[in-house]
């Protein structure tokens, strides 16, 4: 049984898209379990870039592509996207699990208005109904994608659930919805997707038996998640590894390995506390290099120095396997870098993150500082993957191994470029 999760490992946008893509040329499915077009997973093929916002990212490698239960699903833009690929000449093997919610237009309506009367205290959310779908589904009036195929169910859901929602739109003068719009858009959605929704629990867990490989794809990361994210700066989803298993009705202990995704610094979209944010020209300067733009929202995304004490809570709550080092190209060309080691609190220095921005604001940060090592071209990186791990900066290959040393799990593969030919997998994640 191979059963592979990959769990972005601080605030998202780790590259997880990239790792999941390299990942799949050797597994036989990829799967997403949570969160839903608020993710934004890139992946470079030559001169071609795909981005993924509902899709697994092994849909280009041509494996078989699950989306699970607890993922929330815009059937317009997983119909845009299977459109994007169609016109690439690829029809990938999907399925689509009928549990899974769908989002409404009065969800996305409902998330902006919902941040507005926030105000200070918004996440600063993607603005794609995430929050509100979410909601609905823990309140149990829900609309899963089963319902997308009957009429006459969907009719009775649309009927309650706008009964309620129109109210309060109302109250906070959003825009009133029309049943008979919503159900006959809706009802062609379902005929769009028909042929890929089905029971998911059963299939991936009869692949699973059969030994099939399997890559769990996480999205967003720790930091964002439901439970135990920064709360309430967070998604309404859990990121983390046990995500994978109520996101898919696989049991924990099918789950063979847990590989977190780092980036060699870190980055934020949205608000609350960052501990190393940095908002001077360096900031600027890693923003600008490592093209630190929201994939879903074009937004400039925050950035910081690498976190370790917030990954090391990471690895606790999932228990990385191995770690995957993303964008050390991007930190080529600085003299010195920093790693924060630990938060201080009132002099002291705290045994485990804090995930309470109130108490996180205050926290700050104890750094170590290593050498920097050269700004190489892309073309220079690619020749260094090539050549292989010895090939790397010596520097790098310190801050490799100090990271290590820090988490005490070994980095299994580095990610020196966003293609494909710009990794050097140091172990493989299949052994
Ligand atoms: P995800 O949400 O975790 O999948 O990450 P995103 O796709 O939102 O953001 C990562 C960005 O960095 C994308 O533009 C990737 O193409 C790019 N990327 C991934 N790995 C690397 C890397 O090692 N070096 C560089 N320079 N870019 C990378
Ligand atoms: P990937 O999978 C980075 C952030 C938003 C906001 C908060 C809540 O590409 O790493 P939501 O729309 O989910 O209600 O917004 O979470 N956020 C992300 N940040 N990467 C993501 O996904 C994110 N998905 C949501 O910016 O602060
Ligand atoms: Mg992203």
């Amino acid at each position: 049984m191979v059963g592979i999760v990959i769990i972005g490992a601080q605030w998202g946008d780790e590259g997880k898209g990239k790792i999941t893509d390299y990942f799949a040329s050797k597994a036989d499915m990829v799967v997403r379990f949570q969160g839903g077009n608020n993710a934004g997973h890139t992946v470079v093929v030559g001169d071609k870039t795909f981005k993924f916002h509902l899709l697994p990212s092994g849909a280009i490698q041509g494996k078989e592509i699950i989306i699970g239960n607890g993922v929330v699903i815009d059937p317009k833009v997983l119909l845009k996207e299977l459109q994007n690929l169609a016109s690439h000449g690829i029809k990938p093997r999907l399925k689509i699990s009928g549990a899974a919610h769908v989002i409404l237009p009065f969800h996305r309506e409902w998330d902006g208005i919902e941040e507005q009367l926030k105000g200070k205290a918004a996440a600063g959310t993607t603005r794609r109904g995430i929050g509100p779908v979410y909601t609905d589904k823990i309140a149990r009036y829900g609309i899963r994608m089963n319902d997308l195929l009957h009429k006459e169910i969907l009719e009775q859901k649309l009927e309650l659930l706008l009964s309620i929602k129109n109210k309060i739109l109302e109250l906070f003068n959003g825009a009133k919805f029309d049943k008979n719009t919503i159900l006959s858009e809706y009802l062609t959605y379902g005929q769009q997707l028909k042929e890929y929704i089905t029971d998911t629990v059963g299939y991936i867990n009869q692949a699973l038996d059969a030994k099939k490989k399997i890559l769990f794809e996480g999205a967003q990361g720790t930091l964002l998640g439901i439970d135990h994210g920064v709360y309430p700066v967070c998604t309404s989803s859990n990121t983390t590894a046990g995500g994978a298993c109520t996101g898919t009705g696989v049991a924990p202990t099918k789950i063979t390995k847990i590989i977190g995704i780092v980036k060699a610094y870190l980055s934020r979209v949205g608000t609350g506390p960052v501990v190393t944010e940095l908002t001077d020209e360096i900031g600027d300067w890693i923003r600008k290099k490592g093209h630190e733009y929201g994939t879903t929202t074009g937004r400039p995304r925050r950035v910081g120095w690498l976190d370790l004490f917030a990954v090391k809570y990471a690895h606790i709550i999932n228990n990385f396997d191995g770690i995957v080092l993303t964008k050390l190209d991007v930190l080529g060309g600085l003299d010195k870098i920093k790693i924060c080691t630990d938060y201080i609190l009132d002099g002291k220095q705290l045994p485990i993150m804090p995930t309470d921005p109130y108490v996180l604001v205050k926290c700050q940060p104890k750094y170590i500082e290593v050498e920097g090592w050269p700004d190489y071209s892309e073309d220079e990186w690619t020749e260094i993957a090539k050549t292989g791990y010895e090939a790397l900066p010596k520097a790098m290959i310190e801050y490799i191994q100090k990271i290590e040393e820090y988490l005490r799990v070994p980095v299994i593969l580095v990610s020196i470029g966003a293609e494909r030919n710009q990794t050097i997998e140091i172990k493989s994640v299949f052994d």
